[in-house]
This record gives C-alpha cells, sequence and structure tokens, in this order.
C-alpha cells in the first residue's frame, strides 16, 4: 500500500493544471451504453474510480480503448447485464449503469453498493422513480433486479431530495423512454448539466438544463449518436488547490479551470482573505497572510459543496478566530477531524457541526485517510504542519485526484509517494 510523506515548505509557486472531473466522467462513461456506435472522450482523469467503471463496462462486453488523455468506447458489443458485487462495493457510483442498461436492454443486475465511511447513502430516489417510469425493480440476494415489461414510459418524478447521480440515472434511463419526463427538484451540478447538454445535442431533446425542473423527451428505444466531447475541468481538484495556496500562504495559478462553477468556493475563501485574478480558464489565488474565521454550510449546487468541506476545515485551523462548518448533506462526513486532531487542531463536534479555533500550529505525524476528500485535508493539513506528515490509506485519494503528489511537486512542495 503507498502513503503519502509530507514535509512544510515556504511557499509553493507555480501553475497547477486542472484535469478532467471524475464526477462529471462517471455519468459521461455510463451514458455510452445509450450510443449507437463507439464515442470518443478526452480530458478523462487518470484516476482509479474511472478505470473501474471502464472495467465494469469492459466486464459487460464494451470495448474501451485508450489514448493520451481519454477514451473511445464502443458499447455495441455489450452482452451481459449484470454489474457483479466485486466492482460495486469499490464505487458506489456504479449505480450509475442501472438506468442506461435497463433502458437500452430491458433489463439489468446490480450488486446494492452496501454502507459508506460518510453515512448509509441510499439509492431509494434511483429506485422509486425507475419504478414510476414502470420498472419492475426486486432485491435479491444483495443484487437489484430490475426490469421492464412494457418497456419504460415517460412520467412525472419530483424527487423528495435533491440527488446528483440519482438524477443522472433517471436522465439517461428516460433518454431511450417512450414520451417525455419531467424531473422535479432535479440536480443543477454542473456534472449534471453536461450530461444534459451532451444528451440535448445527441438528438435527446432535454428543457431546463441547469434549471430544478428537467423535461426529457426520450426517444422510444432508438439508440443515439454521441459526438466526441471533453469533459469539464473538475472544481473540486481546483478548489482543493485554492485552498493549497491560501494555507500555504502561496501565489499560485490553476489552468484549465471553469471559474463559473467555483463561485461559492472562491466567495468563501475571499471571505477568508484570499483574492483572485480570474480569466477565461485560469485562476490565480493571491493569499492574505492573516486568514481570517469563516461560517460555511454544505448544500446542494450552487451553495458551497459538500466535497470542498474537509479541505476547508483543515484551511480554518489556521485562522484566526472561530470557524463554524456545517454538514448538511452526509450524517458521517467529519471522520478527518480525530486525524486533524491528533496534528494539534482545536476543532469541537457537535452533531453536524465543527468548530474550529483557529490558529493553531499543527505538528506532523502519521494520519489516515477515510475517504476521498477528507484524504486531501490531511494533504494540506501535511504541508503547514510541523516536522513530518505521514498520510496512510491514499488509496481513498487515488480514487479521484490525478497525480495529486506530481501537481504539488511541480509547485515546490516537499512530498513523496512510499511504499508501507
Ligand atoms: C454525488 C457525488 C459526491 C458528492 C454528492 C453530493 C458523484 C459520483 N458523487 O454523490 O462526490 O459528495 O453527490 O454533492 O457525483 N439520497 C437518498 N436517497 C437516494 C439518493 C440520495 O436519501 O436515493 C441522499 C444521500 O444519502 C445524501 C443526499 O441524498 O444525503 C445527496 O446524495 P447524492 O446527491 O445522491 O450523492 P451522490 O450522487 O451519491
Amino acid at each position: 500500500m503507498d502513503y503519502l510523506k509530507i514535509h512544510p515548505t515556504a511557499a509553493l509557486e507555480g501553475k497547477i493544471n486542472i484535469s478532467g472531473a471524475k464526477n462529471a466522467s462517471l455519468p459521461l462513461i455510463a451514458m455510452t451504453i445509450l450510443a449507437k456506435e463507439a464515442v470518443k472522450i478526452t480530458n478523462l482523469p487518470n484516476v482509479v474510480d474511472i478505470k473501474t467503471l471502464l472495467k465494469l463496462l469492459a466486464n459487460l462486453g464494451a470495448n474501451c480503448d485508450f489514448f493520451d488523455d481519454g477514451v473511445l468506447v464502443n458499447t455495441s458489443s455489450i452482452n451481459e447485464t449484470k454489474a457483479t458485487y466485486d466492482i460495486v462495493k469499490t464505487m458506489r457510483a456504479s449505480i450509475l449503469v442501472l438506468g442506461p442498461i435497463l433502458a437500452r436492454f430491458g433489463h439489468c443486475e446490480v450488486s446494492l453498493p452496501g454502507g459508506c465511511a460518510i453515512g448509509q447513502r441510499p439509492i431509494d430516489l434511483h429506485l422509486k422513480a425507475l419504478e414510476q417510469m414502470g420498472a419492475k425493480i426486486d432485491i435479491k440476494a444483495g443484487y437489484i433486479e430490475a426490469s421492464t415489461p412494457n418497456g419504460l414510459k415517460g412520467c412525472e418524478i419530483i424527487f423528495d431530495k435533491i440527488t446528483v447521480t440519482g438524477t443522472a440515472n433517471i436522465v439517461m434511463a428516460a433518454a431511450l423512454a417512450k414520451g417525455v419526463t419531467s424531473i422535479t427538484n432535479a440536480a443543477r451540478e454542473p456534472e449534471v448539466v453536461q450530461l444534459c447538454e451532451i444528451l440535448n445535442n445527441s438528438g435527446v431533446t432535454i428543457k431546463g438544463i441547469g434549471t430544478a425542473i428537467l423535461e426529457i423527451h426520450g426517444t422510444a428505444g432508438e439508440l443515439i449518436n454521441i459526438k466526441e466531447f471533453a469533459v469539464i475541468p473538475d472544481r473540486i481538484e481546483a478548489g482543493t488547490y485554492l485552498c493549497a495556496g491560501a494555507i500555504t500562504k502561496s501565489e499560485l495559478t490553476l489552468t484549465n479551470v471553469e471559474p463559473k462553477h467555483l463561485g461559492a468556493v472562491l466567495s468563501k475563501l475571499e471571505e477568508m482573505g484570499s483574492s483572485f485574478t480570474i480569466a477565461k480558464d485560469t485562476i490565480t489565488i493571491h493569499p492574505s497572510d492573516e486568514i481570517k474565521a469563516v461560517k460555511i454550510i454544505t448544500q446542494e449546487y450552487p451553495a458551497f459543496p459538500t466535497d470542498m468541506q474537509a479541505q476547508f476545515l483543515a484551511l480554518a485551523t489556521q485562522a484566526n478566530g472561530v470557524s463554524i462548518i456545517e454538514e448538511k448533506l452526509f450524517e458521517n462526513r467529519f471522520m478527518h477531524v480525530s486525524e486533524l486532531q491528533r496534528m494539534g487542531a482545536d476543532i469541537t463536534l457537535n452533531g453536524h457541526t465543527a468548530t474550529v479555533n483557529g490558529k493553531t500550529q499543527l505538528s506532523g505525524t502519521d494520519v489516515m485517510a477515510t475517504d476521498l476528500r477528507a484524504s486531501s485535508a490531511l494533504v494540506l493539513a501535511g504541508l503547514i504542519a510541523n516536522g513530518e506528515t505521514n498520510v496512510h490509506r491514499i488509496y481513498h485519494l487515488d480514487r479521484g485526484y490525478d497525480s495529486l503528489e506530481s501537481k504539488l511537486k511541480n509547485v515546490g512542495a516537499k512530498i513523496q509517494r512510499l511504499k508501507e
């Protein structure tokens, strides 16, 4: 198993190129199941979750040909419709194949994803919506068994809660359904928007893209032609490196970034004292000498993302005063707190709220990554902690950060990947 050894650096300097978004790539890869011919995807991040989903598609019979920064996926050879436990257990987002396989083949089996480090994460809303569209769903021996005796039919779906992969799943199912599906309380995340835009350019009319009410006009089973496209930049990776600039008080420039997707993150960093130079696809952070305390509530896009909560918690340990961070989306997403406390952070947890008393000098030690974004928070803490920080279990980090240590090394960080 790999781990990261980090020593503090005076300041970082230079440019970091942002990779394609993991959370956009996953539904876009699943979407290729709806295509008549091979689909070329570029700006794909080199992360484990993407390889996992492509492996799942390959197991179903698809052909995946990799090139520099992308893949050509041909799903016309799919001859299997069962997504097995061995893959689904490693990545919950495998559930994204349920909607498109069911829509194309009329039957599908997907292993239930099970529990997760950050909370229960049920998929009841995905299943309820598919049933409304005419699917018959049984749960048997840990598998979702779904079939569509009379095909999928458009209907009115109202999500009780905003769900990102739930919205993507139902949009993909609705793309091949008969008639019009409307989704109320749809997710508005940029990753969902890109999925809808590509489907809309591929012959599936979708109205209301980027709003909470989507209207999808299905093709009644006809497969679609999807032209080559590039995945949008990863806003969470970008946000993480902006936090690296702020916490190390370094001027860093991010390239290949979409500033429009980072509104809430930039606004919180501004409240904490940083300023920015923003161009079309670059952002330079000008950090302040003194970091100010902040109040953050995680919510659905366009509000502050839960996937940036851990990184801001690490940053808040260096702010002067009391910061309050409230997690509204997941019930157990504070596993990084106890690791940051071991590094000397003064944090009190009360239910869904963390109160951070800053500023504290952190001390390097051995810490354990508990989930993807918690891992990057520990790396950020390691960049400014006294002495040596060893971040273990970085397989979490490798699921979603493309070349993290080489990107940080290129701007001067003292970070090494080693074997346990
Ligand atoms: C996606 C992102 C993840 C991010 C999260 C919230 C991907 C691959 N992952 O996860 O990085 O942290 O959005 O922005 O894009 N819920 C239910 N029933 C359901 C579905 C969801 O109760 O059927 C609840 C969840 O438990 C959670 C909330 O709804 O409390 C939001 O979850 P959801 O948006 O579905 O998260 P994911 O799509 O799994």
